[in-house]
């Protein structure tokens, strides 16, 4: 079973070792693809009136962080603490931003791995400049970004874009909710095959990173170790690997802190089963409560089963994504 949260867009079939991704359907994908890798040649500016908009790549932390960072804030999504310093480590290309005569008033991401897939993500216009054509101008240079030879994943709002994805070529793969838990109900609605698994939790620091960056490879699909370095040690979180009776990695999570309110991300959730996925969640729920932490703990389901089981911890369903 595979949860993902922001950053992860691999899921895991239930036939063992093998996992579907968000792929855009393919012949739509190369009417499209054509239209906008004409985008991608050209520099991405529009005039109309008195008005220049151009569409920059982002370059620095610092401007992830004031431009990308402060938007999701602004809208309400609760990015974690460390997640400028960690898209820049994951893809330094993927953040952009539209300026409106030099005011940036747009941003959105797309993070590439290797040739063959990237993740699209927080695209949003300034409300004073929405329905005037800049989301669908930078979020048209992001997938330009991608090249054709690139898949490309995204999660969204189900109500609010999954019809509009599809006019673009994209196809629903998962659906799922956003879930908020209460760290001491949730401690109380573990099942009893979490406790009689014989999985063992373990810290960062007591397993071999390298055996981690290669499962999460095989899980996720593709490569990302600069991103997951940072990741897996970003102050203030906190992971934990689940090992099995041969000593084999066989799931891992990490909770993040967010960057303005109290409480905690999950992300990802990957796990061979679902006792082993509950145990993760258990010993990192326990960890939190141990440190008189009891602020929320937030996480995106995007599978049926991983749905489930939030319902079952009496995680509050937050909203629909796709
Ligand atoms: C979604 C959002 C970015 C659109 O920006 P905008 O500047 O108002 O949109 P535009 O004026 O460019 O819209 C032109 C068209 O392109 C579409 N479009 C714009 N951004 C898009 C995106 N990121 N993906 C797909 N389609 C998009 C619009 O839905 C619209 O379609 P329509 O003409 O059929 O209604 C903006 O409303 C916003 O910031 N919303 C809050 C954040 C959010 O929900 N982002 C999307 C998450 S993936």
């Amino acid at each position: 079973m595979a949860l993902f949260v922001l950053r992860g867009h691999a899921a895991r079939s239930s036939s063992g070792r093998r996992f579907a991704f968000a792929n855009i359907r393919h012949e739509f994908y190369q009417t499209q693809r054509n239209r906008l890798f004409v985008v991608a040649n050209k520099p991405y500016t529009s005039f109309s009136g008195t008005e220049q908009f151009k569409i920059r790549s982002i370059t620095t932390e610092k401007e992830f962080k004031s431009i990308v960072i402060t938007a999701l804030v602004n809208e309400g999504w609760g990015p974690g603490l460390k997640d400028a310093e960690c898209f820049m480590a994951c893809d330094p290309t993927a953040g952009f931003v539209g300026e409106l005569n030099g005011k940036p008033i747009a941003c959105t991401t797309m993070a590439k791995y290797g040739d063959s897939f990237a993740v699209g993500g927080c695209c949003i216009v300034n409300r004073k400049y929405r329905g005037r054509g800049y989301g669908k101008e930078i979020f048209d240079a992001a997938v330009a970004s991608a090249k054709p030879s690139r898949s490309i994943g995204i999660i969204t709002g189900l109500s609010l874009m999954e019809e509009i994805h599809k006019l673009y070529g994209f196809h629903s793969q998962f659906y799922g909710a956003f879930f908020v838990f209460n760290i001491q109900t949730a401690l109380a609605g573990f099942s009893e095959l979490s406790k009689t698994s014989p999985v063992k939790i373990k810290r960062i620091d007591e397993v071999n990173l390298e055996a981690l960056l290669m499962y999460d490879t095989a899980v996720f699909g593709f490569e990302r170790h600069a991103f997951l370095k940072k990741w897996l040690r970003m102050t203030g979180s906190h992971a934990r690997v689940a090992i099995d009776s041969e000593g084999s990695i066989v799931g891992y999570t990490v909770a993040r802190p967010m960057f303005v309110q109290k409480g905690y991300k999950i992300g990802p959730l990957f796990a061979d089963s679902e006792p082993v996925a509950e145990k993760l969640l258990k010993a990192v729920f326990q960890e939190l409560l141990r440190q008189q932490d009891t602020a929320p703990v937030a996480i995106d389901a995007p599978t049926e089963k991983a749905t489930k089981l939030c319902e079952r911890l009496q995680g509050k369903r937050s909203f629909e994504l796709v």
